[in-house]
């Protein structure tokens, strides 16, 4: 790889031995997969934040840095953690977990980071269109690739705060055009009805591609960005995927000659073959009485919790039910307050700075958690242990665990 005097100097040591290492991991990947040379970046988005996910190990690897006066280059969002920073005690978090993840935000901030503690940091701090960025987490990474049109690799943990410490990344995977064009088209002769559904289709198509197919979709109308990040974040948890397209909608499909379309593998997707898939994964909620219904992974936007409160006007949740909605500060800075109230109202909460996935569901004897979206589907029953997640979609949820008032 060829390195600049500055990148050399940094290896050597010569801005401590923190930043030569984090420099060294970069250089290290990008030597794998072939990077020619490093490119800056100003942007940055950090997971590992959560106690629950990331633990002592990364406690202590941040303290030690924020020790040693590390501080990020770029402007380095952060990731939900597992618990708002208010209220935990009221949600049933434990004194010892609260402690720790304490510890870690107070890392981050030390780190210089800004602590918006959410998945959807693009919907307040969005990067520019073709900007190359160092983004984690997966959901994310595909939104800003796809939808938003800036260049990201999908980072873990470590290599996203490196690239945040050292303001660089590997110039490879999907930073180069080459690699960011569709290799399958997937046709749907209907539009899904929720952004449920849409989360759905992620994940089937996500388990039937290869990651670097970057896949193009037809829909028969246009589906809005709250759509897409439902997609997307569909399929980055089945397929790993980075990047899709959407014919005529995201930015980079929209500049697709026609002809381009021809040569590509097809897929044709119906109604018929996603209800199958929803079954073969027994996903629909049947239970009467879920101790939590939890609605908000990725994070809300704004128009969906307006959508919530108008949904819930003049009705209660269910008696002994949890209804919690996941968002950013940033999302609740601007929304109308009497939304918020109409939602405290009929008896729902809204969580800012963890989700329903990085929260310790486990140990607030919950068992039976019913989501809106097929990524807290997939991952709330493997990081909680001995809690069940079902699926429903708003117009379920309001129609099954509501009652007018
Ligand atoms: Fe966000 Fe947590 Fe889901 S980080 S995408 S709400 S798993």
């Amino acid at each position: 790889m060829i390195l600049t005097r500055e990148e050399e100097r940094i290896l050597e040591g010569e801005e401590g031995d923190i930043k030569a290492k984090a420099l060294r991991l970069l250089v290290e990947v990008g030597k794998q997969k072939g990077a020619e040379r490093l490119v800056p970046i100003k942007r940055s988005h950090i997971s590992g934040v959560s106690y629950k996910t990331a633990g002592k190990p990364m406690l202590h690897l941040l303290q030690d840095m924020a020790k040693h006066n590390v501080k990020v280059t770029t402007f380095a969002t952060i990731n939900p953690a597992g618990m708002p920073r208010d209220g935990w005690k009221k949600i049933g978090i434990p004194k010892d977990f609260a402690r720790y993840q304490k510890k870690i935000i107070k890392a981050y901030q030390q780190l210089g980071c800004t602590i918006t503690l959410s998945c959807t940091p693009y919907s307040i701090h969005p990067p520019q269109v073709g900007e190359t960025v160092a983004f984690a987490e997966s959901s994310a990474v595909c939104f800003v690739n796809s939808v938003i049109g800036a260049k990201t690799n999908r980072h873990g943990s470590l290599d996203a705060l490196a690239a945040s410490i050292t303001g660089k990344v590997p110039r490879m995977g999907l930073i180069l055009e080459e690699n960011r064009k569709p290799r399958v088209h997937i046709k749907l002769n209907f539009t899904p009805s929720s952004q449920t559904e849409f989360s759905l289709i992620g994940l089937y198509i996500g388990g039937k591609i290869e990651q670097e197919e970057n896949p193009l979709f037809s829909f028969p109308t246009t589906p809005s960005k709250r759509d897409l990040k439902s997609l997307g974040g569909g399929l980055a948890t089945s397929g790993a995927i980075a990047l899709f397209h959407v014919l005529d909608v995201t930015p980079e499909a929209r500049k697709l000659k026609k002809t381009k379309l021809q040569g590509l593998e097809t897929f044709k997707i119906t109604k018929k073959d996603l209800k199958a898939f929803v079954e073969s994964k027994k996903a629909k909620s049947k239970w009467s009485h879920p101790d939590l219904i939890a609605i908000g992974c990725p994070h809300i936007a704004l128009e969906k919790l307006e959508k919530i409160a108008q949904k819930l006007q003049g009705r209660k949740i269910k008696n002994g039910i949890k209804f919690w909605i996941f968002t950013s500060n940033g999302v609740i800075e601007k929304a109308e307050t009497k939304s918020l109230e109409i939602i405290k109202d009929a008896g729902g909460q809204i969580i800012t700075d963890t989700c329903p996935v990085v929260t310790p569901i486990e140990q607030l004897e919950i068992e039976k958690v019913v989501v809106d979206s097929a990524k807290a589907f997939s991952y709330i029953p493997r990081l909680s242990e001995g809690v069940n997640a079902s699926l429903a979609n708003l117009e379920e949820i309001i129609r099954n665990w509501t009652k007018e008032d």
